[in-house]
């Protein structure tokens, strides 16, 4: 019975079960009521009392493992059947959700498109932007109350200990890298982000976005700044905009001007949104100043040139009766999603 039982020990080992169907013919087989142990235990008795305790020994082994394959297989089997029954192949797909461009992304494009149409070409500029750039190349030296206007972040560098950095209060400093890259005559819009160390509230955050512009060439006149704010405004809000321009002062621009636009919500009669004056300030302007072109060694006598800074936030917040500049940049897809 012994060497009985080591065949049918191998048979139990090699029997193919692929399926549940074949489980079963397992399980008839071998452990059922009628299988082929059950009949092996009734056989038991008739064995000789010497032999007894080792064929008993031998059967019990067999039979747990006949059970535990058996028990591993229809666990295996179980899994994947009920797995098989949750899947509904009448449900509609989960929704998937993909992101969009970031609504000061579509304004950066649709201003780019603007000016690219009439002839600017595209430049960029460092975000951490030495302080001879953002500041005193565009005549607004040390100690000038000029730059108190624009609450700044220093920032100190470990490496090179004689220069001094600042993240860029605006993109003003790209006029002194294109300029002293360059020469005349220019032409170009430069976008980015700016950085202010200003209390977080619904209109200041402490990043925004502007758009650069600066035009150098012979004869460039006052006139060629005002006529090209005019239509690049009438792209973007609309051909009923008005623009206007009022004094204003900046370190870098003789004369400077605010950029106003007609408020296209109530069309210049006054509303809330321009509390009633029927205008929005929407950026600066002017014509650049003699020192800034002589700190990049262009002859102010020989150029002229305009220049103007947009903030992109505004015309954005403006366009689309956005009240909050925070929920630009609190990732709230419910507001992202809506543009
Ligand atoms: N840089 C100015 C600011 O951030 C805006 C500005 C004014 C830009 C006049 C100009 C300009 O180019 O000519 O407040």
């Amino acid at each position: 019975m012994l060497s009985n039982l080591a065949e049918i020990e191998q048979e139990i080992n090699s029997f193919p079960v692929t399926g549940p169907d074949e489980l079963e013919n397992f399980r008839l087989k071998f452990i059922s009521r009628n299988g082929l142990l059950t009949k092996l235990f009734e056989e038991l008795k008739n064995v000789s009392r010497e032999e007894k305790p080792a064929v008993g020994k031998k059967l019990n082994e067999v039979k747990k493992l006949a059970e535990g394959k058996y028990n591993s297989l229809k666990e295996q089997f179980d899994d994947t059947t009920s797995a098989k029954e949750t899947i509904d192949l009448t449900l509609p797909a989960a929704e998937f959700s993909i992101g969009r461009e970031h609504l000061i992304s579509q304004t950066l494009a649709e201003m780019v498109k603007i000016f690219r149409e009439i002839g600017f070409k595209v430049t960029d500029g460092p975000e951490l932007e030495e302080e001879f750039y953002n500041f005193d190349a565009l005549n607004t030296p040390a100690h000038h109350p000029a730059r108190d206007m624009q609450d700044t972040f220093y920032v100190q560098s470990k490496v090179d200990k004689d220069k001094k950095y600042v993240l860029r209060t605006h993109t003003s400093p790209v006029q002194i890298r294109t300029m002293l890259a360059n020469k005349p005559p220019l032409r170009i819009i430069s976008p980015g982000k700016v950085f202010r160390n200003e209390t977080v509230t619904f209109k200041n955050y402490f990043m925004f976005h502007q758009l650069e512009g600066l035009y150098v060439d012979k004869n460039v006149s006052m006139q060629d700044l005002k006529g090209v704010l005019a239509y690049f405004f009438k792209k973007f809000y609309g051909e009923k905009t008005k623009t206007r321009f009022i004094p204003s002062f900046f370190p870098f621009t003789e004369p400077s001007g605010q950029i106003d636009i007609s408020c296209f919500i109530c069309g210049g009669k006054g509303c809330k949104t321009c509390k009633e004056t029927g205008w929005l300030e929407v950026g600066g302007c002017g014509m650049v100043d003699p020192n800034v072109f002589k700190s990049v060694n262009i002859d102010p006598e020989e150029f002229t040139g305009y220049a103007f800074g947009i903030g992109m936030e505004r015309i954005t917040m403006m366009k689309y009766g956005i009240k909050d500049i925070r929920t630009f940049y609190q990732n709230d897809v419910r507001f992202l999603d809506q543009f």
